[in-house]
């Protein structure tokens, strides 16, 4: 039998409340769409994998085919229906597809092969586990009743069709469904569950990454280090910037941005900590929008990234290398705006300063320096 698969990746993922939808969350480097993407590209019963997207985010999906990419809908059943639209636009659209959620990175290859076989005995399939933890019903009066589990499953994707009953059954209707088998069971069609895989479970919730990453076998480390350090040159001025504070002197740093040497230096601690390049990668000074901007948005993107893979941030600790201005008197107030800036409690966060001993070009007061040094730990 001729099959495709459709990939639906168009949700917004708002329940797993990433900055960005979380099947564009990195899993050990790779976004979550392009796992499961790769076991349906590879996978020897598969023609075609088209893949529905949001709109306009054609460009997060690099190495893909854009007559492969399909535009989705405000609702999961209207993605569906876009790629099977798709499917039968292509010059033999296939005898039966396989439709997978792009939010379940831990697909095998073995789920593929079960789904497929079964299509050769059922008009649909679906990988499925049975329920094992014991089953209650809270009745309206707060009461519990036992629910016999013995005949129920939790079914996973990809949900498998003959492609002319899926076409019909979805394409008869405009609502939204729990699930693509939901559309079938109304036409009272045969189906076939067959054993799922609890690593192929859906990402729903920002808990449950690190579930399914270790199911499939995915080891992230518990906690990163990372660490920055980064120089401004001083300018005539009245005043510099260093940790979002206002510090009258009688000079400026230089720079495009605010040039708050010590939080781009804790930016740069962060970004190492993820393996994720430098504040220069991210926001590069040649670019026009960047000029005079507060380092917060640096500070906060890079705190950002860490969430959205799965890391907060353990403790940090800055050391503001300068002869002038002093920091003793503002280092409490430093400590304070750092920690609101990132949401810390303030035992998590250390600002301290040296001096050079008037040696070399921090002592010439030529320039300010800072270091720093983050430790990244699994939420
Ligand atoms: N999906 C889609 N188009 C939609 C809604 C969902 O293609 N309009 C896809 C999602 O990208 C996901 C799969 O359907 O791969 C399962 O949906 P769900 O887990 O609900 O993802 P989201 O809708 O993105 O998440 P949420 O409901 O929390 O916003
Ligand atoms: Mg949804």
């Amino acid at each position: 039998m001729i099959t495709d698969a459709i990939l639906v990746a168009a949700g917004q993922g708002e329940r797993f409340k990433g900055s960005l939808a979380k099947q564009f969350q990195s899993f050990a480097g790779q976004a979550m769409w392009a796992w499961s993407h790769a076991v349906l590209v590879a996978s020897p019963h598969i023609r075609r994998c088209v893949i529905v997207i949001p709109d306009g985010m054609g460009e997060k999906f690099l190495g893909v085919d854009a007559e492969d990419l399909v535009t989705g809908g405000a609702s999961r059943s209207d993605s569906v229906r876009a790629g099977l639209a798709a499917l039968s636009a292509s010059g033999t659209p296939p005898e039966a597809v396989l439709i997978h959620d792009a939010a379940r990175p831990g697909l095998s290859p073995a789920v593929i092969d079960r789904v497929v076989d079964a299509l050769t005995r059922a008009e649909a399939a679906a990988p499925a586990l049975a329920v094992t933890d014991a089953l209650k019903r809270v009745e309206l009066g707060g009461g519990l009743s036992g629910v016999d589990r013995s005949n129920l499953h939790r079914v996973q994707t990809p949900q498998g069709f003959h492609f002319g009953l899926i076409k019909r059954a979805l394409g008869d209707r405009d609502d939204s469904l729990v699930d693509d088998l939901a559309a079938v069971e109304a036409l009272g069609a045969q189906i076939a569950l067959v054993e799922g895989d609890a690593a192929n479970d859906k990402i729903t919730f920002p808990e449950d990454r690190h579930r399914v990453e270790r199911l499939m076998g995915l080891t992230a480390p518990n906690v990163r280090v990372g660490s920055g350090y980064d120089v401004h040159a001083l300018e005539p001025g009245d005043h510099v910037i260093l940790c979002g504070l206002k510090i009258p002197h009688s000079a400026a740093l230089k720079g495009h941005s605010d040039a708050d040497v010590a939080w781009h230096t804790l930016t740069d601690a962060i970004l190492g900590a993820l393996a994720l390049g430098d504040i220069g990668d991210h926001f590069p000074p040649s670019d026009p929008q960047w000029k005079g901007a507060p380092s917060d948005i640096f500070l906060k993107a890079a705190a950002g990234m860490a969430r959205d893979r799965g890391y907060e941030i353990g403790n940090l600790d800055i050391t503001i290398i300068c002869e002038a201005p002093k920091i003793g008197p503002h280092r409490d107030a430093m400590r304070q705006s750092t920690a609101e800036c990132l949401g810390l409690p303030l035992d998590q966060v250390s600002v301290k300063a040296t001096t050079t001993e008037r040696l070399g070009f921090t002592g010439r007061e030529e320039g300010i320096a800072a270091e720093a040094v983050v430790m990244l730990v699994r939420s």
